[in-house]
């Protein structure tokens, strides 16, 4: 089926709007993207994302891919740079947004402004443009509080940070927006993703450093004093902006 997709992306080439170009999911994006020979504008402001990502995604296409990327530095907080980028552009890889829970309970102002009001700026220009499909990136943090496992779509809980909140209201807006103006739109819901250029110091990293402790502790069952060990340095890892792990987790 991808292998379907890639090559009928290959022969019918289309443009693509990757916001959030320069992070970690939105640099891998580019650079599949430009290897299936496709036109891509990435927008970028490098509050989290690197120069150091766009380079390295430059070493691995060939210089005719590269010279199908146009990179436009600019915020999504800004309806005219939304307007401007989203102009001619058939497809639109929504992954701009200031991750972290931490971050979002210190300065909720800050996160609502980038993920909500930049997102809805995103739609509105989206929409204007008429790109044929608004694809962005949701958040496994919809299911809030909601204890079912595995995880069904449906049911969702109470929302447990100012980021969960921004994610969900996301995906009412783009809800609304498919019904009352017929504009596409469609969200993944990302659980935690890890790979290259993920960002050792960024929001989501920890976690897959907690998910490898279980998993080893799984596996090999080691003795309670060498768990109490890497609990205590899980626990207390210097993250991002004092961020601590919560050992319930664990
Ligand atoms: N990585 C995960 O496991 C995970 C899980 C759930 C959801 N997500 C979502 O996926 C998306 C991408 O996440 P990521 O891990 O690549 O994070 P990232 O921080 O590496 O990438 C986000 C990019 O968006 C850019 N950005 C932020 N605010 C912007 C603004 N106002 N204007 C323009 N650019 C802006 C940043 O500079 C950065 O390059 C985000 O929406 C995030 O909430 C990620």
């Amino acid at each position: 089926m991808y292998k379907k997709q890639q090559k009928q992306l290959a022969e019918q080439p289309a443009s693509w709007l990757v916001t959030g170009v320069a992070g970690f999911i939105g640099s891998n994006l580019l650079e599949t993207l430009l290897k299936l020979n496709q036109r891509v504008v990435g927008l970028d402001n490098f509050s989290t994302g690197f120069q150091h990502n766009l380079d390295e995604v430059k070493t691995k296409v060939t210089a005719q891919q590269w010279n199908a990327f146009r990179f436009i530095k600019g915020d999504i907080r800004d309806i005219q740079t939304c307007h401007e980028v989203c102009r001619d552009v058939d497809y639109v890889l929504h992954q701009a947004a200031l991750g972290s829970v931490p971050r979002s309970i210190e300065d909720p102002l800050t996160t609502n402004a980038n993920n909500i009001n930049g997102f809805l700026n995103m739609l509105v220009a989206a929409r204007d443009a008429k790109v044929r499909r608004f694809i962005y990136a949701a958040s496994s943090s919809t299911y809030g509080d909601h204890p079912g496992l595995p995880k069904v779509e449906e049911k969702t809980g109470k929302p447990l940070s100012p980021y969960a909140v921004t994610k969900l209201v996301n995906e009412l807006y783009a809800e609304v927006f498919a019904r009352t103006y017929g504009f596409e739109t469609i969200g993944l819901r990302y659980f935690n993703i890890f790979g290259r250029r993920q960002d050792p110091n960024g929001a989501y990293a920890a976690v897959i450093f907690v998910l490898l402790i279980t998993a080893f502790r799984r596996i090999f069952s080691p003795p309670q004093q060498l768990i109490r060990q890497l609990l205590i340095r899980c626990t207390m890892l210097p993250l991002v902006s004092g961020q601590r792990l919560p050992a319930c987790m664990i």
